[in-house]
């Protein structure tokens, strides 16, 4: 008799073979694609399937496809906000990063970006075009795609009140421009893009001279490099209670400088968790738990996890 692994294997060619007959040549698929690899944490097991489409076409094959076979799978941006567990992900991860999805340009005082395109990416071309009231997106380590997802936010400005409209691609492949008020747009959130995935997002500016945009985003530069640290990280680990900001909390609560293995808690910011190196997702997981349980028992405090955790 088969063992069950085998059997798996089997199955993990079946579909390998069924993706290659419908995407295109231009499609990037890998199978057992570490996710470390993918992640600003530099931690994650394999994902069974890696997927770059060529195009929207490919991409809404892919989606399609997953749904039909009951594959799970997840959008993965530049995994800034992403915390895989060691084992990895059973099912697909698509990934916008190929050119055609990064594609910026300046329309009048409005910014056309694609899902893929760097945020650095944006705001440098905002600055170009002397667009006024993006440079916070100068700091944010992830794409459009992922900061629309987690309505990604720094300097007092978070990305939707920034975003005139979105095109969208829902997991039937249907595409649709969505404004901000049809998004399910809170905090650290976007109800929508739980259900679908962003294509393109206009960002809307104002007419500013360009030194005066400069000297903004050296300014929030310097904060940041001041307040955060440079080491492997996935950028805040917790949303800020209406009480207190997370970090302060964790600060007040003397927890700086907390290890669990690789993982620990940062010195220059109470709310990141780095990877000193040899950390592994259960290392930051624990340390995660020791956290919550501390402000728990301590204040009373339910923190809330802002990174996503995939995985087993
Ligand atoms: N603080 C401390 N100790 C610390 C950290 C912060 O006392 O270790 C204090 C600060 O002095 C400040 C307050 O807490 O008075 C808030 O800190 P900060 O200005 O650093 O902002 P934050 O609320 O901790 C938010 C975003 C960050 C973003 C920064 C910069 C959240 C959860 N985080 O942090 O976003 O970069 O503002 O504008 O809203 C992220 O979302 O991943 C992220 C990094």
């Amino acid at each position: 008799m088969e063992s069950s692994p085998e059997k798996a294997a089997l199955a993990g060619d079946t579909i390998a073979r069924e993706f290659a007959g419908i995407l295109s040549a231009g499609t990037v698929f890998r199978r057992a694609e570490p996710l470390a690899k993918h992640t600003t944490l530099r931690v994650g097991g394999p994902v069974d399937y890696y997927i770059e489409p060529a195009d929207e076409m490919d991409l809404a094959k892919v989606l399609d496809f997953c749904r039909r076979r009951g594959i799970s799978f997840f959008i993965l941006g530049r995994g800034s906000n992403l915390l895989v567990r060691d084992l990895g992900f059973r099912g697909a991860a698509v990934c916008l990063a190929q050119p055609v999805f990064a594609k910026i340009a300046a329309a009048g005082d409005q910014l056309v970006c694609g899902a893929g395109a760097r945020l650095k990416a944006v705001a440098l071309e905002a600055k170009r075009a002397e667009l006024g009231g993006l440079e916070f997106l100068e700091g944010i380590p992830g794409s459009v795609g992922g900061a629309l997802r987690m309505n990604a936010g720094a300097m007092g400005a978070a990305t939707f009140d920034a975003i005139d409209r979105v095109r969208v691609m829902d997991f039937c492949g249907h595409v649709a421009v969505l404004t901000p008020s049809e998004m399910a747009v809170s905090y650290r959130q976007c109800g929508t893009l739980k259900e679908s995935v962003a294509l393109e997002a206009v960002f809307r500016g104002s007419r500013a001279d360009r030194a005066e945009i400069e000297a903004r985003m050296i300014s929030f530069s310097k904060k940041r490099w001041a307040s955060q640290p440079s080491a492997p990280s996935a950028g805040c680990i917790f949303k800020n209670p209406a009480s207190v900001p997370a970090g302060r909390l964790v600060e007040e609560l003397g927890l700086k400088g907390l290890r669990c293995g690789g993982a620990r808690v940062s010195d220059e910011h109470g709310n990141f968790v780095v990877n000193d190196g040899g950390a592994t997702a259960a290392d930051i997981l624990e340390l995660i738990g020791m956290v919550k349980e501390k402000a728990r028992q301590a204040r009373g405090i339910e923190l809330e996890i802002e990174v996503e955790i995939i995985g087993e």
